[in-house]
């Protein structure tokens, strides 16, 4: 199993190029399900979920070419996919897959939206809570779909096809939302979906879904308005910059010090995730080629912060924000309302010599003067890459093991930051 070893200590210095988002590009794949012309995404990032879920389409019967390097791309240009589901073989996604990303359950919706059938095993447990899918069942049942559930499978029909209807979630969930635009896309009559998750990646999937001939208007607000058509065709669509890999990194910055640009980083995607880091000390400017994030001198200024859904402080930066508050100079709280149990980097924040207390969704971080390496174990995607940044500032080597979390949604981590100055490097085996 690989581990990553760092030597912190070093300021950033450099560019770092963010990489088309993975939560718009799994949506966008399973996207190309509901269609049997070919659907080719631009700017899809090389990471392990997506090499996943190309497998996952495979068992379904669609075809995916990868294009090779064209003259002038440098090793970080996203790659290109043309994707393929003119023959779906099998309506079936076993637990073996599903089991392993979460998010290749919402095959679902294109299966039955398209096929009138899908049988889609459940995602079962979690490490960042239960995490169920009864707002996504909600949401096919409110279109037409018969649920039945058995041994662990989520069977779902509909023999002559989805019905338009009102799904009105009662609690803000991005998946639930996907879910819906897919299978109203091909639904019959007109679809409101209240309460949407109103993320940035969800405008994105439905802009690809209107290249597509869909009829989606409201994408990105609470209120999402779906015209059913018949069929779908191909299109060509470049997936938006991942927010969170552009957070991150502007988090990476504001703890060791230095001045990096983050290349193709768009403001508008992480207000909310700006204004914390400015007020934490961050100086961030805009700029035609991305954002350029620095820190000189004063230290870091304790936050007060509560995750929400989008336009709001999102859940994947907490982990990465906390590491930050860990070297702030004062007391920071940080609350996390969207998933239960995901304070799981605490431990290990603590272990490199933090000082974290929990009371239930609630964090209290006291700010340390250093942090200081130590062996620590990853135990979810956003939880490591906190590690990573804790580990950049402390003094001393960290050995962080289990990164093939980080591997699942950060495209070459390890040659990013070590490019702009950072000591980090891949031990494999
Ligand atoms: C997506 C993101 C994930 C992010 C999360 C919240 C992808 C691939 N993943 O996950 O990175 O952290 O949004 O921004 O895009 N819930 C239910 N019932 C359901 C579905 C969800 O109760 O049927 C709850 C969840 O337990 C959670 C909340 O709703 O408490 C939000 O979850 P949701 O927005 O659905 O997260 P995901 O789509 O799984």
């Amino acid at each position: 199993m690989d581990r990553i070893r760092i030597t912190g200590g070093q300021k950033l210095h450099g560019t770092i190029p963010i990489s088309g988002a993975k939560n718009a590009t799994l949506p966008l794949m399973i996207a190309s399900l509901l269609t049997d012309q070919i659907l080719i995404l631009d700017n899809v990032p090389r990471l392990a979920d997506v090499a996943l879920l190309q497998r996952i389409l495979g068992n379904h019967g669609v075809d995916i070419m990868v294009n090779g390097k064209r003259p002038g791309e440098t090793q970080y240009d996203g790659q290109t996919l043309h994707i393929s589901a003119a023959n779906i073989i099998d309506t079936t996604a076993p637990y073996e897959f599903v089991s392993r990303m979460r998010a290749s359950f919402w095959v679902i919706a294109p299966l039955v939206a398209r096929m009138g059938e899908a049988k889609v095993s459940m995602p079962g447990g979690c490490a960042i809570g239960t995490r169920p899918v009864d707002l996504l069942i909600m949401a096919l049942t409110a279109l037409g779909a018969e649920i039945d559930i058995d041994r662990g499978y989520v069977i779902a029909r509909a023999t002559n096809g989805l019905k338009g209807g009102e799904i009105r979630f009662p609690k803000v969930t991005v998946g639930g939302t996907h879910t819906a635009l897919m299978a109203a896309s091909l639904a019959r009559g007109t679809t409101v979906i209240e309460n949407a998750a109103c993320e940035p990646e969800i405008a994105d999937v439905a802009d690809c879904l209107n290249k597509m001939g869909a009829s989606i208007h409201g994408a990105g607000t609470a209120r999402i308005v779906v015209e059913g058509v018949p069929k779908l065709s191909g299109a060509r669509h470049r997936v938006l910059p991942d927010r969170i890999e552009t957070g991150t990194y502007a988090m990476a910055v504001a703890m060791t010090g230095g001045d990096l640009l983050l290349e193709n980083a768009r403001a508008d995607l992480l207000q909310a995730a700006i204004d914390v880091m400015r007020a934490a000390g961050a100086e961030i400017t805009e700029t035609n080629a991305g954002l350029r994030v620095a820190r000189n001198g004063a230290g870091i200024a304790p936050v007060e912060v509560t995750t929400s859904p989008f336009p709001g402080f999102p859940t994947d930066l907490q982990a990465q924000l906390m590491a930050l508050m860990t070297c702030a100079k004062g007391t920071s709280h940080i609350t996390e309302t969207i998933f239960e149990n995901r304070f799981m980097h605490v431990q290990e924040l603590v272990r490199l010599g933090a000082r974290i207390q929990l009371d239930g969704e609630r964090a209290t971080i006291e700010g340390v003067e250093t942090l200081k390496g130590a062996p620590v174990m990853a135990t979810d995607l956003r939880a490591s890459v906190s590690l990573v940044i804790a580990a950049l500032a402390a003094e001393g080597e960290t050995m962080v093991n289990r990164v093939y979390h980080l591997d699942r949604g950060f495209e070459r981590l390890e040659d990013k930051l070590s490019a702009c100055g950072a000591t980090i490097e891949r031990i494999s085996g």
